[in-house]
């Protein structure tokens, strides 16, 4: 497996469609979860230099911060708490586009302006979820929901 990326310079749909294989490529031949969860976030964060990407898995009746990219962050969610807690109860990809909006959102900084979360499945299972922060409102949109709910679903 070659260690470096090829960034794409073009529009997102671009930018995820060359993202996508290298992804797949870095979790071939890998099980160990820590390892696949931490290359995934510093691939997304090299591609698209968001403002935070990582995971949040299930423990019990928390999640707890996984492999992380991005400024330290809270690290354990109730469900039904904030974007992340609501994903969660509903089993759903979740966009905000505007996080002061959202009510009960967990403020881990004040420079997240916008936030999409993305659940991971396991034999029908919820087992934990993505979630990015973009310092930009209305960062995210279908383009996103569809090409990471594809790269969460590439997760051994
Ligand atoms: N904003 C999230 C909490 C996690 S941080 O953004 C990394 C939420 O409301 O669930």
């Amino acid at each position: 497996m070659a260690e470096d990326l090829i960034i794409s310079k073009g529009d997102k749909k671009a930018q995820y469609e060359s993202i996508l294989p290298q992804i797949e490529g870095l979790l071939d031949g890998e099980s160990n979860l820590i390892a696949n969860l931490g290359n995934i976030a510093a691939a997304l964060k090299e591609q698209f230099n968001w403002f935070w990407v990582g995971f949040y898995w299930v423990h019990e009746d928390e999640l707890v911060l996984g492999p992380f990219q991005g400024p330290v962050a809270c690290t354990r969610i109730k469900k039904g708490r904030g974007v992340c807690g609501t994903a969660w109860e509903k089993e759903t990809t979740i966009i905000v586009e505007d996080v002061e909006k959202f009510p009960g959102h967990i403020a881990c900084s004040s420079l997240s302006k916008s936030e999409i979360v993305v659940p991971i499945f396991k034999a029908g299972e919820m087992i934990g979820l993505l979630d990015v922060d973009s310092s930009d409102l209305s960062h995210f949109d279908s383009i996103d929901r569809v090409y990471l709910e594809k790269i969460m679903a590439l997760i051994p």
